[in-house]
């Protein structure tokens, strides 16, 4: 069998740098396309958090200075799956404390534009020259608008022999910079029109990446349709549906040894679909960790994600609002963190009814695997969610989801209408807006299913 050399091009990867899902899956993926028979080389920055990898890594390439680029070198190490793990080494760039985008106040680090320049720079550098063993990249793969420039690099500098593809994770986030920025990037004047990185007058990555790539991707069919329309388009719309003859959704898939409540090591008791009684003693360490009554019968609602409107953190905290002052008995077991003025609204939430309300803010790995193994069901009211991992996590933990009904929620969720005849497919609950009244109906729904011990078995 042939094999197919891909280069996966990333900002984010779990356990060293993650931030969102793109952590996760780009964990997950290159070493499943490596069981396909593709020869993947996952190149990602040399953050702080990666010190120990560059240690035991040996250079494999030199990428020259480009415009205000800095020269930088590859090192490469393998991982324990087998895949080559390419680490672009520029100290200046990314060899410091916080995250891969923001500093430790929260803000953006003011050279952005020049840090993923140089990740995508060097992406296209590596499809011309390849590494010291020879090693060429048939297809390059690029994710989110960081790696986005790397197509834009190979249309507007000398060709290569490969296919680029840019995945869309979230049309939300599209590295918008002044238009001076062209410069330091140093990507020509041709470079800034309609058919390349220029929009509304700015350099855009992700818009430049959608341009020039030969193939995009979103990360769900249901997200790929809803891109093309001005809604969920973000401005993108246009040049979206003009390349919708090669746009393609492909639902995202998970980790399933990571994520796996009979084997998951960040849990407080294993169980499966056949010893579902353990999942108790889950709910029952959560309570306890988020100091909440440890009480078995009472449903307590979970989620974990960006404290963001995207997430619809705060239709969570007017539904449990809601039900907490109407006095239905239900606990909420919240993670995350993200707007501080929703971050606040949860905390005197919780301040105001700390028996009911258990919320941490932080990101915290363990924490989020106990909250999908403990909570009775998952809350998801995103206003848009390009695909979305935790509802399958919570489906693979017994957790059933509910959720507004957009994006890769509705291509992963079966809905439970509440009649006995869709509980038999179900598996969560869904909401047709991102609206208190709706998602308030959906976990009430959810509720009685809960209260129907059979019901919400088969669920
Ligand atoms: P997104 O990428 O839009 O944030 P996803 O559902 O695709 O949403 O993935 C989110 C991932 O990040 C999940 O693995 C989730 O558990 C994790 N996560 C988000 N916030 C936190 C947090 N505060 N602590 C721990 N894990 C978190
Ligand atoms: C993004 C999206 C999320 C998706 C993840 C991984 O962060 O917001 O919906 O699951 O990327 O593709």
């Amino acid at each position: 069998m042939s094999t197919l050399r891909v280069l996966y091009v990333t900002p984010e990867c779990t356990p060293w740098v993650k931030t969102g899902g793109l952590g996760d899956v780009s964990a997950a993926l290159p070493p499943e396309l490596a069981r396909l028979g593709c020869e993947v080389a996952l190149l990602i920055p040399a953050y702080r958090a990666m010190q120990a990898l560059t240690a035991g890594a040996s250079p494999v390439a030199e990428v020259p200075a480009h415009g205000e680029l800095p020269a930088c070198r590859v090192l490469q190490t393998r991982l324990k799956n087998g895949v080559r793990l390419l680490l672009l080494d520029a100290p200046a760039l990314y060899d410091r404390e916080a995250g891969p985008y923001l500093d430790a106040t929260g803000r953006d680090w003011p050279d952005n534009a020049l840090r993923f320049g140089a990740l995508s720079h060097a992406a296209a550098h590596l499809c011309r020259a390849g590494l010291a063993d020879g090693w060429l990249p048939q297809v390059l793969h690029c994710h989110d608008w960081p790696a986005a420039l790397a197509p834009v690099y190979l249309r507007y500098g000398p060709p290569a022999e490969v296919a680029s593809i840019v995945t869309i994770h979230n049309l939300a986030f599209q590295g918008i910079f002044p238009a001076q920025t062209l410069h330091a990037l140093g990507l020509p004047e041709s470079s800034f029109t309609l058919d390349g990185v220029e929009y509304w007058g700015q350099v855009s990555f992700l818009k430049g990446g959608l341009a020039c790539a030969d193939a995009i991707t979103a990360v769900s069919p249901n997200y790929a349709r809803e891109i093309q329309d001005k809604e969920l388009g973000f401005g993108l719309d246009g040049l979206l549906h003009a390349r919708r003859a090669v746009l393609y959704g492909i639902l995202n898939g998970i980790d399933i040894q990571t994520w796996n409540p009979a084997d998951d090591p960040l849990i407080a008791a294993p169980y499966d679909s056949d010893r579902l009684e353990a999942k108790a003693l889950n709910k029952l360490a959560l309570q306890k960790r988020l100091g909440l009554p440890q009480d078995e019968a009472v449903p307590l609602l979970g989620s974990v994600g960006r404290i963001t409107l995207q997430k619809g953190f705060d239709l969570i905290a007017e539904v449990a609002e809601t039900l907490v002052h109407g006095g239905t008995p239900v606990q909420f077991a919240l993670l995350g963190s993200g707007s501080l003025e929703l971050e606040n609204r949860l905390l005197a939430l919780q301040a105001a009814h700390p028996r009911a309300i258990g919320l941490k803010i932080g990101f915290d790995e363990k924490l989020a695997h106990l909250i999908e193994a403990g909570a009775d069901m998952f809350l998801m009211p995103s206003r848009f969610e390009p695909c979305g991992l935790n509802q399958m996590y919570s489906q693979r933990y017994g957790t059933p989801p509910v959720a507004n009904a957009t994006g890769g929620l509705v291509d992963t969720i079966e809905d439970y209408d509440g009649t006995p005849e869709s509980a038999a497919q179900a598996t969560g609950c869904l909401c047709r807006e991102a609206s208190p009244e709706a998602f308030l109906a959906a976990v009430r729904r959810a509720l009685d299913c809960y209260a129907d011990k059979k019901l919400w078995r088969q669920l």
